[in-house]
Parts: C-alpha cells; sequence; structure tokens
C-alpha cells in the first residue's frame, strides 16, 4: 500500500497540514504550484464562478498510489483554482481519496466537500472521508495543532 498527499497552498496553513498527515501516514508528499503568482481577489474572484488556474506540472504516476489525500484551501466558499486545474487533470480510478480543507471559517465546508468528491468519482476516484481545519487569516497554524488534529482523523481511518 502506498499513500500520496497532494496539496495547494497559498499561505502556509494547508501545506503544514500536508506535512503532517505525510508523516503520520507515511505519503509522498507533493505540491500543487502556481504557474503565476494571483493575489487576494482574483484568487477569491476566479474561485467563486470556479474557474481553473494555471499550475506546474506534476510529475505523479497514479498508478504507483493505493490511497490519496487531497489538501485545498477554501477561497469564497469554493476550492481553490489551483486544486480546480488538479482535480480535471487527474485520474482517480480506484484510488481511494481522502480530501482536507483548511478554512477561515468554522462550520464544516459542506459545499465544498461535495463539489471536490463530485469531480474525483467523476475520475473514477472513491471517496472515503473528509475532514477539515479552521485556520486564523492572521497567523498561521502550528505544527504541534496540525499534527493533533491530523493525528486524530488519520487514526480513525484505520488505514489498510
Ligand atoms: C482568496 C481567499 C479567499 C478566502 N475565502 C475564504 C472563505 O470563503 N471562507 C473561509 O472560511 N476562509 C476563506 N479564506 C481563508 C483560507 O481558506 C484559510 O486561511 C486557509 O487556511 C488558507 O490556506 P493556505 O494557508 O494553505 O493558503 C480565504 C483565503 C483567501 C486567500
Amino acid at each position: 500500500m502506498k499513500n500520496l498527499v497532494v496539496y495547494y497552498s497559498k499561505s502556509g496553513n494547508t501545506k503544514i497540514v500536508a506535512e503532517e498527515i505525510s508523516k503520520i501516514a507515511e505519503c509522498d508528499l507533493e505540491k500543487i504550484e502556481l504557474l503565476d503568482d494571483i493575489g487576494f481577489v482574483h484568487s477569491a474572484f476566479t474561485s467563486l464562478i470556479g474557474c481553473k488556474a494555471r499550475i506546474k506540472h506534476l510529475n505523479i504516476d497514479p498508478k504507483e498510489y493505493d490511497n490519496i489525500f487531497i489538501g485545498c484551501p477554501v477561497w469564497a466558499g469554493k476550492s481553490a483554482t489551483p486544486m480546480n486545474t488538479f482535480l480535471n487533470n487527474f485520474d482517480f480510478t480506484n484510488k481511494n481519496v481522502f480530501i482536507f480543507i483548511t478554512q477561515a471559517d468554522s462550520k464544516t465546508p459542506v459545499k465544498v466537500y461535495e463539489s471536490i468528491s463530485k469531480r474525483v468519482a467523476d475520475k473514477g476516484g472513491n471517496v472515503v472521508d473528509m475532514f477539515f481545519v479552521q485556520t486564523n487569516m492572521k497567523s498561521l497554524i502550528s505544527s504541534q495543532q496540525a499534527m493533533e488534529a491530523a493525528t486524530e482523523w488519520i487514526n480513525k481511518l484505520r488505514l489498510k
């Protein structure tokens, strides 16, 4: 069994959570990166209307993995645009997929879960579980907080 974490992070929170998940669940770690930097307003607006963003090529062979964790920040109540591009391009056939979200809001991001899950399922993936971490736009989440949240989640998953 081989695990992968693939994530997008603009300011670092999702990266910190992704790193903790990759340590706890022994995953390879891949970062989605933008080709051109985008500002706050552009990011929010393009996410709101469901756009994709231009991202760097990712050298991931889906055949290598059984379990794939995907990590995404919420932008304007939606998935961040770089994640939209990844979801559009990746073949999830027969993969177990675990979605993790970071956002400032304390409410469960049901719409974002549903939207990402649908796109994963459309690409053949089996969405197993989802979780989110509330962050704070003024300062980054601590590794300790991310580690505790991720540990609780991963333990619950009983990965096979
Ligand atoms: C453009 C933009 C839009 C955002 N919109 C939302 C939002 O609608 N709801 C929310 O809870 N948080 C929102 N946030 C906060 C981020 O989801 C949160 O800070 C997240 O942890 C950022 O992840 P990152 O540090 O990995 O980039 C927004 C942040 C940015 C940059």
